[in-house]
């Protein structure tokens, strides 16, 4: 047990699932895996273990927020031996050709700041995806339904941004869309020689102010999911 795990050595899998919501991890292990039992509920942050397809698979909620994902990838990590994490979870688009429902795949994630900030100084540190499991993430989404996107997202501290000008030079030099949570994992991932993806879905449109109708969530977070999966044993 960890500060803010409570599951047992053992109980997490080598693969941990990772999206922002608890109650999503709660539908993605019920949705997708086989025989999950529930390893962790401190603070109501839920987490599963099952099994995919044979394989040992852990879904724990990480909070909105990288001071939030920062403490649950570092306990995975360094209590508990997560080799791959994967992100799952939503975004917003900042550009024109995105439409909600269509899935990113974050190459890399731009930031103001991240938890880690402070050991890099003057270093623009740039965080980027695992390119096996990038790679994996793309081939595996030519063979599905949805639109998927590859490129650089920006991960804010901030949901009700008051900065328009910056968003504007992020869409100038192509940041496909924002969340809340990439980069520091994909910073933790680097620092300890991990394995990290995000995999998102556009949930609403910063240019067009279109939002994902709440009937389309549930099947669309689990395009998303099964993508997930697919990666990570490819
Ligand atoms: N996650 C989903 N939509 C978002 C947005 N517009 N900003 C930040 N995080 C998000």
């Amino acid at each position: 047990m960890t500060i803010h795990i409570g599951a047992k050595p053992g109980d997490i899998a080598e693969t941990v699932l990772m999206p922002g919501d608890p109650y999503r991890a709660r539908w993605a292990a019920e949705t997708f895996l086989e025989d999950a039992k529930l390893v962790n509920e401190v603070r109501g942050m839920l987490g599963y273990t099952g099994t995919w397809r044979g394989h040992k698979v852990t879904i724990q909620g990480s909070g909105m927020g990288m001071p939030s994902l920062s403490i649950y990838a570092n306990e995975l990590i360094r209590d508990y031996g997560a080799q791959t994490l994967i992100r799952i979870g939503s975004a917003g688009a900042m550009q024109p050709q995105l439409n909600v429902r269509d899935l990113v795949l974050a190459m890399s994630a731009c930031t103001l700041t991240t938890p880690s900030r402070g050991i890099f100084k003057e270093l623009n540190f740039a965080p980027t995806a695992d390119f096996g499991l990038l790679h994996a993430a793309w081939t595996a989404a030519q063979s599905m339904d949805a639109t998927c996107h590859a490129g650089q997202i920006y991960s804010s501290d901030v949901f009700y941004d008051e900065r328009p000008d910056l968003n504007e030079q992020m869409q100038r030099h192509g940041v496909l869309a924002v969340e809340m949570e990439a980069a520091e994992l994909y910073t933790l991932a680097a620092r300890y020689g991990r394995r990290a993806l995000a995999v998102l879905t556009i949930s609403d449109h910063l240019l067009t102010h279109e939002a994902l109708p709440s009937d389309q969530r549930e099947s669309s977070f689990g395009d998303m999911v099964e993508l997930a999966l697919t990666a990570a044993f490819a």
